[in-house]
């Protein structure tokens, strides 16, 4: 990785868990989805409803880490016939918000096994206070966002709804499982759209089965990764220091000594202050899990979304010089060694060509089994709003 020099930054985050919910096996045609609750009030939208008007374009992709690289598909992938499920709620009865959220979450744990990612259409939700209202009726524990990486912002601090994410919105997002790199994850994933971007301005949200894209992988990839691991390192400047990220912003609070224990509860073995009062982290840890329900391996990591090739691609970093220890975060092999740029291209090419992105609507809320479905997001141009919710 070439070394460089900070300029501009910003950035943030917080928030986990660990798994408690149903999980994917093999994924089923939707014709072949059934629950009691979806003859009442739900409906399989058609899937030519899910597909964009226009393709996104991946390869050669301005601000998209590696897509200049081999073996880029050239465009974004339509859904496919149940991933993700569309699903219109009607509301024949007028059920409250509340009721509508308790029928959708029955269907969810109903129908994750064979689709992990459900798209519901139809609430009587366009605002965040509405989407408020969904995450307060969700019965699973609430997560917040602390020690994350991405830039978000707190939109409801009793619901825990937050922005989707403040990257730079020309900037396309890598499809990652959310907090992957932490030992407290989110088992499920809430994506409200506000405002769906217009046709042809991107902002959709690539989706990505972790099973589909272990079998996509090279063997001698995957055994190496298995053999040594990976090693996560990151860096917060002090917040007086103005830049991208800082410690008091990602653990929530204003004391060095409140940082030690939260960092060790998410995994962090290296804590380290410099004379800046700048923080360095360090873990180390598997790229695969066991899904909990299926025991199936997953590849489970964030070898490359949070390596520093992520951020050298992104606007806010261009044209600065930044040495390994100073990106917002990096990851190497678990001995240390870096990984090698053969390897990442084939981690990003191998991702992209599982994505499938879909249509948002306005009102829409998609949830989605973290454990077993990477999320992403394609630059846009234009107005386009999505928030986020984290459950265990
Ligand atoms: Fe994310």
């Amino acid at each position: 990785m070439t070394t460089r020099v900070l300029t501009t930054f910003w950035r943030f985050s917080s928030g986990f868990k660990t798994p408690s919910q149903k999980i994917l096996t093999t994924h089923l045609p939707s014709s072949q989805i059934s629950t009691a609750t979806q003859a009442s009030i739900f409906e399989p939208i058609p899937r030519e409803e899910l597909v964009t008007k226009f393709k996104s374009r991946l390869r050669d992709r301005q601000f998209l880490p590696g897509s200049s690289g081999g073996g880029f598909p050239e465009f974004l992938a339509k859904p496919r016939d149940s991933f993700p499920l569309g699903v219109r709620v009607n509301n024949r009865n007028q059920s409250s918000l509340a009721e509508l959220t308790a029928k959708c979450m029955e269907y969810v744990e109903e129908n994750f096994p064979h689709s992990p990612a459900i798209l519901f259409r139809g609430l009587p939700a366009k605002t965040a206070e509405e989407f408020s209202i969904i995450a307060q009726a969700i019965q699973d524990k609430t997560l917040t966002y602390e020690g994350g990486t991405a830039f978000r912002s707190q939109v409801d601090k009793n619901a825990g709804i937050y922005t989707a994410s403040h990257e730079p919105q020309n900037y396309t997002i890598e499809p990652h499982n959310e907090m992957a790199f932490n030992d407290l994850y989110p088992s499920k994933l809430f994506f409200f759209c506000l405002k769906e971007a217009a046709d042809g301005c991107g902002g959709e949200t690539p989706l990505v089965i972790n099973k589909e894209h272990l079998s996509k992988m090279d063997p001698k990839v995957v055994r190496k990764f298995e053999e040594k691991q990976l090693r996560y390192v990151r860096y917060m400047s002090d917040k007086s220091r103005g830049e991208y990220m800082n410690w008091q912003h990602v653990f929530t609070t204003e004391n060095r000594e409140d940082v030690e224990p939260r960092a060790k509860q998410q995994g962090y073995s290296g804590i380290t202050w410099d004379a800046n009062g700048d923080l360095y982290l360090w873990k180390k840890g598997d790229a695969f899990i066991r899904h909990p329900l299926t025991g199936e391996k997953i590849w489970f990591n964030q070898a490359n979304s949070h390596h520093g090739s992520y951020y050298e691609a992104m606007p806010t970093f261009l044209g600065t010089e930044i040495p390994d220890d100073k990106f917002p975060c990096h990851t190497y092999y678990g001995d240390g060694s870096a990984i090698e740029p053969e390897a990442l291209q084939h981690i990003w090419a191998t991702t992209w060509e599982c994505a499938v992105g879909f249509q948002w609507r306005s009102g829409d809320l998609l949830v989605m089994d973290n454990l077993a479905v990477q999320h992403s997001r394609i630059g846009f141009t234009g107005d386009r709003k999505v928030l986020a919710y984290l459950t265990a």
